[in-house]
């Protein structure tokens, strides 16, 4: 452990750590706001229906390309994820979404941020994960299954007939936003 330690702090001087970890807060400003006005303009333009391809299809797009871009992984995931194949978290999204989920029962506010550097089988990697609050706005698609007009229950049946992503409130954590970076070694 010790001996990691100095590792790590040799490649990254102690003050890299706060700009690499600022660096992966404003990406994920960037995705946030990207995914919320793609969101708002899709619900104004054919509501949820139509808004149903901006989390499915978007969302990820956005994510790989701001992946390409930047050079970090980028992701979101939730403990309650709609789409398994992509939302899943491995485990240290999990053991980190379980600490902003235990923390905001005990009063913290969300947004929630840990950054992390963390040695994995593959290597060293910084970490990044920033919790998502739910909105109202999330809630037509995340909310309560009773209150879904029967058209979108259909269409969101359709596509994820398994579907733990509902019954969620407002301010309840969503899920995160997850950056990834590995180290040179
Ligand atoms: C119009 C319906 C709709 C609305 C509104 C909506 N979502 Fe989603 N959301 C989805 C669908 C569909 C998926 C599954 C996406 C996929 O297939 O990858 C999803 C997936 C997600 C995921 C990825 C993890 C998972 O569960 O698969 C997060 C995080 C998420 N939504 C957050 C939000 C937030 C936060 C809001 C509000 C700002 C919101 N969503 C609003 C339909 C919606």
């Amino acid at each position: 452990m010790l001996l990691l330690g100095a590792m790590a702090s040799a490649w990254l001087p102690a003050n890299a750590a706060g700009d690499t970890a600022e660096e992966a807060a404003a990406i994920v400003e960037r995705f946030a706001s990207g995914l919320q006005a793609e969101l708002k303009g899709a619900m104004q333009r054919g509501g949820p229906l139509e808004a149903i391809t901006v989390c499915r299809d978007i969302a990820p797009s956005m994510a790989a390309q701001l992946s390409r871009d930047t050079g970090w992984q980028v992701r979101r995931v939730s403990l309650r994820a709609r789409n398994p194949a992509i939302g899943l978290p491995d485990a240290w999204e999990q053991a980190q979404l379980q600490r902003f989920a235990d923390a905001q029962e005990n009063g913290a506010s969300l947004p929630l941020r840990h950054f992390e550097r963390v040695v994995e089988p593959a290597g060293v990697a910084v970490r990044y994960l920033q919790a998502i609050p739910t909105q109202g706005l999330c809630l037509a698609c995340h909310g309560a299954v009773e209150e879904q007009p029967p058209a979108l229950r259909a269409a969101l049946e359709a596509h994820y007939p398994h579907d733990p992503a509902t019954g969620y409130r407002v301010g309840e954590l969503r899920g995160a936003f997850s950056l990834r970076r590995w180290e040179q070694p």
